[in-house]
């Protein structure tokens, strides 16, 4: 038996959104642990199909991966569970733009309803543990700073709206059902394989091609930025260690104003930099900063990668 299985011994990891740019670097992991992985994904058309299978194509050849194009909403749920021990939940349809007017209901199919029909066929299972991957939107722009997971929520966005309400879901599910339910709130994730809509992929574009970088503000917003290595760790970490019924953070812990990572990024790239202010957009938070003390001492949860690292590994997969 490879350590692999020994750290992963108590049934498959069913992988939910596995095409998706988080959910396949989690596949990865895993696999290359030793893991039986299953992954599901509908390849929603929030990005092109492309991507996302060109996401899958080195799982796919993999004896221990299987992938299932499945919608949640109305797939065999329970046949995926089978002899499955861990569900890492990454499905949903991502994006704050969007998420305003008419397409809100496809938020609500896919962040709300189809993760309560998953939740709902894990009642009665074996399962070890479910985490439910959630968002720093669920906090919106409150006055402390960073944010820790005992604050208020009150989300600014529909998107947000809707990834709440799953925690939500998930934790009533823990309480009323003992599914081993655990929730990681993702700050804004970076690196190879990151979705076409998402910051850093555009502004990679947009100043390869000389063009100017539409830059939102005033005021300047800051995010904590996460690198995609680090992300996974936390997760497969929660995955293991976390307490059912518990919430964790999962950022680097340090808050970049976006000016000053655009002018990085401009450097790696040893492109001339042009801005195109425009206004703030609705349903963006103004700043983000990730508390990750909780994920720290109960996950040991260390991000290693600075931001400077990890726009160079972005951009070389990228332009590569
Ligand atoms: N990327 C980030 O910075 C970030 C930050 C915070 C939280 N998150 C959360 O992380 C998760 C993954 O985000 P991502 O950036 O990898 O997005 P992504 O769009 O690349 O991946 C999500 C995948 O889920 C699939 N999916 C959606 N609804 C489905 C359904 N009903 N049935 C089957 N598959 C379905 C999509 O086809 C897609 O491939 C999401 O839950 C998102 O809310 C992401």
């Amino acid at each position: 038996m490879s350590a692999g299985n020994k750290i992963w011994k108590k049934g498959a990891v069913l992988v939910t959104g596995a095409a998706g740019f988080i959910g396949s670097h989690l596949c990865r992991r895993l696999l290359a642990e030793g893991a039986t992985v299953r992954g599901v994904d509908c390849f929603l058309p929030n990005y092109s199909r492309k991507i996302k299978e060109a996401n899958l194509i080195d799982l796919i050849t993999n004896k221990a991966f299987s992938f299932f194009e499945e919608d949640l909403y109305c797939a065999p749920i329970p046949k995926l569970l089978k002899d499955v021990g861990y569900v890492l939940h990454t499905a949903a349809l991502p994006g704050v733009h969007k998420s305003w007017g008419q397409n809100f209901g496809d938020y609500i199919r896919n962040n709300i309803a189809a993760t309560q029909l998953l939740l709902d066929a894990c009642k009665g299972t074996d399962l070890v543990s479910l985490v439910y991957i959630s968002s720093s939107s669920v906090y919106g722009d409150s006055k402390k700073s960073p944010l820790n997971e005992r604050m208020p929520t009150q989300p600014v966005s529909p998107y947000g709206v809707t990834k709440l309400a799953g925690e939500h879901l998930a934790l009533l599910y823990h309480q009323s059902y003992q599914i081993p339910v655990k929730v990681t709130r993702l700050f804004t994730v970076y690196g190879p394989g990151q979705r076409p809509d998402m910051a850093f992929y555009r502004f990679i574009n947009t100043i390869t091609e000389g063009k100017a970088v539409d830059f939102f503000g005033p005021p300047t917003p800051a995010r904590d930025f996460t690198y995609i290595d680090d992300i996974v760790n936390g997760i497969l970490a929660c995955a293991r260690f976390g307490k059912p019924g518990r919430i964790f953070n999962l950022g680097s812990g340090t808050s970049q104003p976006l000016d000053k990572v655009i002018t990085i990024l401009a450097d790696i790239m040893e492109e001339e930099l042009t801005i195109n202010q425009v206004g703030h957009q609705m349903g963006d938070m103004l700043s983000t900063h990730a508390d990750i003390s909780r994920a720290k001492k109960e996950l040991d949860y260390q991000p290693r990668v600075k931001i400077e690292e990890g726009l160079r590994q972005q951009t070389q997969w990228q332009l590569g």
